[in-house]
């Protein structure tokens, strides 16, 4: 490959990743059956688990909602809400997803979308908020498409 020695951007790095694991020549790491694709997405969502704490402390604490908190981590999901699902694309990087990722993508393409939608939508009330009552439906709604996605595409392991 020509390419590999020139000063490619991190962009074009980064889809030469992705080929190379989307055409099974990346090894396994050494976690149990990682690969590029399953390790990205799951440490996407290991992000959004944490924004999701810092923002549901406050829910649940509402007298200790910080304005510039809440507005962080909500243009943060909003921001990153449409990274993981290019990692989805090789049904050969199970993971934890569910067979349904790949039998059912029109539904899953759904699910992600409708992410993006809700993550941008908590993101513009957290804009102007000053208490948690001011993001509390949005912020619901963030949570359900979460767990609505992990009913059918993600695998149960407790
Ligand atoms: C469109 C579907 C979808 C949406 C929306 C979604 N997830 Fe996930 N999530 C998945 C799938 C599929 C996996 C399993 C990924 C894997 O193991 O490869 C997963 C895995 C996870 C994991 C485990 C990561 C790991 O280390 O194994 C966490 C934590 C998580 N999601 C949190 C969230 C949070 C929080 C949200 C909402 C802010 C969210 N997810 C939204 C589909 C989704």
């Amino acid at each position: 490959m020509a390419q590999v020695h020139t000063n490619k951007s991190f962009k074009s790095l980064f889809s030469v990743t992705l080929m190379a694991a989307a055409i099974g020549l990346t090894a396994c790491s050494t976690s149990t059956g990682s690969n590029p694709d399953v390790q990205a997405r799951q440490d996407t969502m290991k992000n959004w688990g944490d924004a999701m704490g810092v923002m549901g402390d406050m829910a649940k604490a509402p007298d200790t909602f910080d304005a510039d908190v809440f507005k962080e981590q909500a243009a943060f999901l909003a921001e990153d809400a449409a990274k993981p699902w290019s990692h989805f694309e090789d049904p050969e990087a199970v993971g934890n997803a569910t067979e349904a990722v790949w039998s059912n993508a029109d539904g899953f393409s759904a699910e992600a979308e409708n992410f993006q939608k809700v993550t941008a939508e908590l993101n513009a009330a957290a804009q102007n908020a000053t208490s948690m009552d001011d993001v509390k439906p949005a912020f619901g709604q963030v949570g359900a498409s979460c767990k609505s996605c992990h009913t059918d595409f993600r695998a149960k392991d407790e």
